[in-house]
């Protein structure tokens, strides 16, 4: 049977532009500074998150590998879904986990991949129609922290949001979002939720400041976005990773920290920002959960927890919802 590929974009063509000026804007005049993670990922940070997947301390993606190859074909039964949505763009590794088990099931009809980068979109759409045949790929150009709100409704459907991304909103944008995509659903759809799990400080701080450098690349990469992007002229060198625990919230902040102090023009903004010796920049958080945690949260949101999935270690959990 034929598949058939659709694409449809909700992000006009300087939607990402003024959200990126708006996000640098604010950060940078605020005290202390900030950037958003989502500016992480252009091609060369894309890259780097892949390398850092496969880093020994970078223990999250093995782990939700590792449920997914246990678990999908449970996933799958559970869901009873025709279609995938998949927020963000995981590894396609996972989503083929997720597709084949569909699709061995006997439900599969739709992958709808949202995502913020339209190549990377057509690239999911092309391998995967190639893959199942029949297989009808809705891709959606959008920000899912903007645009859930949008998303096809068609179908019985599981929401995927994988690798522990989640963990990068914090508690009250946690909420904002899961509340909101609860709102999209209909009795019968599912939501697909990968969370990394608190554990050893000493391990989860050695995941986000590896041995050869790899995250500290990546967290500094933020500033070469910045400049190509912005017209700025932040010197990736002179700023040193940082990544530490907060036992409080439970969440790895990633700082980037001065060491001399220096002024930054970011002329795209009509802006100088001056960097006091050692001043630290946040990054980047990336919360840890307890089970009882996203229970509750889920809960919070209008979502009942069907089934917890862990690894035997019990370093990451996916848990397969319903509303
Ligand atoms: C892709 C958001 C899940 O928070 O662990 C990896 C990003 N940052 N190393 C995470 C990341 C530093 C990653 N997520």
């Amino acid at each position: 049977s034929q598949s058939a590929v659709h694409l449809v974009n909700h992000l006009d063509h300087d939607y990402l532009r003024q959200a990126l000026e708006h996000d640098v804007r604010t950060g940078l005049t605020s005290t202390p500074k900030w950037l958003p993670p989502k500016w992480f990922y252009d091609a060369a940070g894309s890259d780097l998150f892949s390398q850092i997947t496969c880093l020994p301390e970078y223990y999250p993606t093995r782990r939700e590998l590792a449920i997914l190859r246990r678990e999908a074909l449970d996933i799958a039964a559970r869901s009873g879904a025709d279609t995938l949505v998949e927020l963000g763009s995981g590894t396609s590794e996972k989503t083929v986990l997720l597709l084949d088990a569909l699709s061995a099931t006997g439900t599969l009809r739709t992958y709808t991949p949202v995502d913020v980068d339209a190549v990377t979109l057509g690239d999911a759409a092309r391998r995967l129609t190639t893959r199942y045949p029949g297989l009808t790929v809705r891709a959606v150009c959008a920000d899912f922290e903007r645009h859930l709100a949008l998303l096809p409704r068609q179908g019985r459907r599981m929401v995927a949001f994988l690798g522990g991304t989640i963990g990068n909103l914090d508690p009250a944008a946690r909420e904002v979002f899961l509340k909101e995509l609860r709102a999209t659903l209909r009795p019968g759809d599912t939501f697909l939720l990968g969370a990394d799990l608190v554990k050893d400080t000493g391990r989860l701080v050695a995941a986000y400041d590896d041995a050869a450098g790899v995250t500290a690349a990546f967290n500094r990469n933020v500033l070469r976005v910045v400049n190509r992007e912005l017209d700025a002229d932040f010197e990736p060198d002179a700023f040193e990773h940082i990544a530490l625990y907060d036992v409080r919230n439970d969440w790895i902040e990633m700082r980037l920290r001065a060491t001399r102090a220096m002024d930054v023009r970011v002329d795209g903004l009509g802006l100088t920002v001056s960097f006091a010796d050692g001043e630290e920049m946040r990054t980047e958080i990336s919360a840890k959960f307890r089970p009882e945690g996203l229970r509750r949260e889920l809960a919070a949101a209008g979502f009942a927890v069907l089934r917890h999935y862990t690894d035997p270690t019990g370093d990451f959990s996916l848990v397969l919802a319903g509303v």
